[in-house]
């Protein structure tokens, strides 16, 4: 038994390598990104994502709690602290391999990205080991990024 963090720093020394063999991965995608899942093991899920140019991502949460690595581009994160202050944060490839820290499940974000778009990975940490993989983009709560959003949480949401 591995914790979330010995996870997360495998996955950085093997220089974010990308397992090929994850049942039921597929290509996820919105109005506003794509993803596929990487890594999968134990209670932790980690997934590749492009989040498209100039895209606003409503304020949303996810029943897991959350980490990114960020990757390039240019991208306005902005997280909501357990006093309900919002905070925002600009990533620019200064910030390429930039560890956030771990948000809490629960506690809402939101993105917005600039003319580049924005490359990162999306760290999903549950409670226990996951038998099966789904986007943070599907396992989503709050306003839907538009309907082919919806439409893809519709079909995939257990
Ligand atoms: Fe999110």
């Amino acid at each position: 038994m591995s914790t979330p963090e010995q996870i997360v720093d495998r996955f950085r020394q093997s220089n974010y390598s990308h397992q090929h063999d994850i049942p039921g991965n597929r290509i996820f995608y919105t109005d506003s990104t794509s993803s596929t899942i990487v890594w999968a093991e134990e209670n932790v899920v980690i997934e590749y994502y492009l989040l498209f140019p100039n895209v606003d991502v409503p304020l949303h949460s996810h029943p897991f709690a959350n980490q990114m690595i960020f990757l390039s581009g240019d991208l306005t994160a902005s997280r909501e602290l357990p006093d309900k202050r919002i905070v925002t944060k600009k990533f620019t490839d200064a910030d390429t391999h930039y560890l956030g820290t771990i948000m809490p499940a629960g506690l809402c974000h939101g993105f917005v990205t600039g003319d580049r778009g924005c490359a990162l990975y999306n760290i999903q940490i549950w409670d226990k080991p996951r038998e099966t993989v789904l986007s943070a983009a599907i396992e989503y709560l709050g306003t839907s990024m538009g309907p082919i959003h919806e439409k893809a949480m519709a079909k995939l949401k257990p």
